[in-house]
């Protein structure tokens, strides 16, 4: 008989009969590797055992409130949406080195000193490199912490059915294979099949499952995007490995928000929590430097302060550079288009970087302002008036328009000791003024921004 083969994308999971060289679904260039097509879904199943359960009236479906495990790690509780749901499955994405293994193992010991069992399956790494990492962080002896360095999903699945564990993490997904299908471990069938497998056997069980995998480095393992729709909850650990700071997002969560984030710091003993970022983003701010300025950025249900730099400085080439690091690009052309426009200042020759400090990505479109006055301090070499927050969106004639959440980010900014915040005229209208010691200083146009947020010293 002959072989079927398919053409997976590497990075989507997108099938096609022939080769690709560009996949029509995510774009990604020469991604497709030849797979063989093995119609076995229905084997796998039955090895699992589910429970079927015919069909039932909606009317009589009873909702128990989901069953959540406390981590013990608070940033991470938050970002699951207040803890381990029983029976669900986690995907741990992020580049290597980012600190996914550690998380896990730390989260591992956290359960397991709470009388959770926990069964790690680390497979890229030995157990004696795990004990190791484990020592680091200053891991408990625990009698509930299982650990099997093992690659074959049979073995591991009868593993769990041995052990019976109420936590199970798989370190990482991509080194997996599962014997009844052909491709090599890594490509995307095996990664998708075994998280499937994984999902179902959570389902049926009420494990809950966490799968560690690595984000694509171009056409070499499957990426995690394959697996999305698969898992209830996607994270994604953040930052480099040379960053200090490590943020865990959440982007889809059947339990939970997906806008919440959880900071971490990489230490000599593994990752602490960050409980209060703010004051770590700000705290190597300079001062008395041009191009400088702070905003508040909601990150799911807080406010984050963030520092954002701008450095403008004449082009020596025929064209202006600009480069926005933790600041989408077109939003930053469009800013500038509005600084040109409506202000009059001259940035057509001028290389432009904007640069959000500590590796923090702002989404909110609250930061536009905040952007825009330290482009122009930058640009005018003018410094922004001390101590100041600055809040708004910027739109096309030039306005300032509202922002949401006004008050906790009034806090925020207040509990972190500035004097002033700068926001929206019609955030302003609809605020009670309780006693504050911050001054708030309404503005309806990027031009009466930028009067009084420069107006101070040369
Ligand atoms: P790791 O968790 O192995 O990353 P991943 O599983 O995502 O590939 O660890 C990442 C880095 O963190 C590694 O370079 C070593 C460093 N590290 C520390 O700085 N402190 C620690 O306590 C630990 C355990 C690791
Ligand atoms: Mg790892």
């Amino acid at each position: 008989m002959k072989v079927k083969t398919v053409f997976n994308c590497q990075k989507c999971g997108y099938q096609s009969p022939k080769w690709l060289g560009r996949c029509p679904d995510c774009q990604a260039w020469n991604s497709f590797a030849e797979e063989d097509y093995s119609p076995v879904e229905v084997k796998s199943r039955s090895r699992i055992n589910l429970d079927a359960q015919g069909p039932v009236l909606l009317k009589d479906v009873e909702v128990k409130d989901a069953i959540r495990l406390k981590t013990g790690i608070a940033e991470l509780d938050r970002v699951l949406g207040g803890g381990l749901v029983q029976g669900s499955v986690v995907l741990i994405g992020g580049d290597p080195g980012v600190g996914k293994s550690t998380i896990s193992l730390q989260v591992s010991n956290q359960l397991s000193s709470q009388g959770i069992d926990v069964l790690y399956v680390s497979a890229e790494e030995s157990v004696q490199q795990t004990k190791l990492r484990a020592k680091r962080f200053g891991a408990k002896e625990s009698e509930s912490l299982y650990i099997v360095n093992q690659t074959d999903l049979g073995l591991i699945i009868e593993y769990i059915k041995k052990l019976k564990p109420q936590v199970v993490v798989v370190d990482s997904i991509q080194v997996i294979f599962d014997g009844q299908f052909s491709p090599s471990a890594g490509s995307v069938t095996q990664v998708r099949e075994c998280a499937s497998i994984l999902t179902q056997l959570a389902k049926a069980t009420g494990i809950s499952v966490f799968i560690i995998g690595h984000v694509t480095k171009e056409g070499s393992l499957a990426g995690p995007r394959v697996l999305e729709h698969i898992v209830d909850t996607v994270l994604y650990f953040e930052g480099d490995r040379f960053a200090l700071y490590r943020i865990l997002r959440a982007v889809k969560n059947r339990f939970g928000s997906t806008n919440e984030i959880g900071v971490f710091q990489m230490g000599e003993k593994g990752l602490e929590e960050v409980g209060n970022p703010s004051e770590i983003f700000l705290s190597q701010r300079p001062r008395d430097v041009s191009g400088s300025a702070v905003t508040s950025a909601m990150e799911g249900s807080r406010p984050i302060l963030v520092e954002v730099q701008a450095l403008v400085s004449r082009s020596n080439f025929g064209y202006a550079r600009r480069r926005a690091q933790g600041f989408d690009f077109n939003r930053l052309g469009l800013l500038i288009a509005v600084l040109e426009k409506r202000i009059g200042l001259a940035l057509e020759t001028e290389d432009i970087f904007i640069n959000v400090a500590g590796g923090i990505k702002i989404e909110d479109p609250s930061a536009d302002l905040a952007v825009a006055v330290s482009l122009a301090s930058a640009f005018r070499d003018r410094m922004i008036i001390a101590d100041t927050v600055i809040l708004g969106e910027v739109g096309l004639a030039g306005e300032i328009r509202s922002v949401s959440q006004v008050d906790i980010r009034i806090n925020e900014a207040q509990k972190l000791g500035f004097k002033r915040l700068i926001l929206p005229a019609n955030n302003y209208k609809g605020l009670k003024n309780n006693g504050r010691e911050l001054e708030l200083i309404p503005v309806s146009s990027l031009k009466e921004s930028l009067d009084i947020a420069l107006g101070g010293k040369k």
